[in-house]
């Protein structure tokens, strides 16, 4: 492993660990793509992995969507490596009866048994995974006919985002991949696309949200600078953005998603 590797891993461990009790404040999030794959998976039972889970804030919504349209969720489990997100997951569901668990593993080691789940899901975590590891082991987990679902930005709307414009070199930084990989899993065998579905938001906030989000670094890409190549882009942005929005007490700009939903071939 390289250097910058072990760097950027390090700097994203660093992110979520101070993050995590605000995570929830730091990201929007949208429900009409969790409908959609409730209704796509159509199915009267179901086991689901949430691969990279974080505080459990699509995968909670998940359950209970899946549970409202009439599939009924056996058991749900919750992977990440990072302690603190799972921490918050933890306190979100303790004390009521909700069939999750919250496992401590890498995404390429979950200790689950095989053909033991009906749908695997990433929601904005793929592009942290090891793409290669973890194909195999959701290969190994999911039953035949099985779904693989990642939620995830495209490099192309990331490039499109307000920091992807606005903010020096971000795109250079992001570790978002490009749309034919995240809908390219064919390549390993046992994979078929089924579906690739965008979904685009429309964010209205002010100018002092934008200013918060970015100054604390609510996304990961923006743990990735030096100290220093941090605080110069973070004055450019400032600049630019204050420049190319006529109403700072209400930005308007599109923040676009896209749904890779795959089924396993027996
Ligand atoms: C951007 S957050 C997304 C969290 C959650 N899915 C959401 O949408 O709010 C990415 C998560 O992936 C986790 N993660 C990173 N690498 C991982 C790996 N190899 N295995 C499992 N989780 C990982 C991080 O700890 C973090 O909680």
């Amino acid at each position: 492993m390289t250097e910058p590797r072990l760097r950027k891993q390090k700097n994203t461990k660093e992110h979520f660990d101070r993050l995590a009790k605000e995570y929830d404040n730091c990201r929007t999030f949208d429900v009409k793509p969790v409908y959609h794959l409730a209704r796509m998976v159509g199915r009267d039972e179901i086991r689901l992995c949430d691969l990279g889970c974080g505080t459990g804030r699509y995968l909670l919504p998940l359950m209970k969507i899946l549970d409202e349209l009439g599939t009924t969720v056996k058991r749900a489990t919750g992977v990440d490596i990072n302690p603190n997100m799972l921490e918050v997951a933890k306190m979100r569901t303790e004390g009521f009866e909700i069939p999750v668990d919250w496992v401590f593993a890498p995404s390429y080691e979950t200790g689950l048994k095989s053909n033991s789940v009906t749908m695997v899901t990433a929601f904005n975590s793929f592009h942290h995974l090891p793409i290669e590891s973890t194909a195999e082991e959701i290969k190994r987990v999911l039953e035949p006919n099985g779904y693989l679902a990642i939620y995830s930005r495209t490099k192309d709307q990331e490039a499109e985002h307000i920091w992807g414009k606005h903010f020096p070199d971000y795109l250079d930084y992001s570790q978002v991949l490009d749309r034919e990989i995240l809908g390219g899993l064919v390549k390993y065998d046992g994979y078929k696309l089924i579906e690739e579905k965008d979904f685009s938001f429309k964010r209205y906030v002010p100018f002092t949200r934008v200013y918060e989000q970015t100054k604390n670094k609510h996304y990961s890409t923006l743990a990735l600078y030096d100290l220093d190549d941090f605080e110069r882009a973070f004055d450019v942005f400032v600049e630019k953005v204050k420049r190319s929005y006529d109403d700072l007490e209400t930005i308007t700009y599109e923040s676009s998603y896209t749904l890779f939903l795959y089924k396993k071939q027996s």
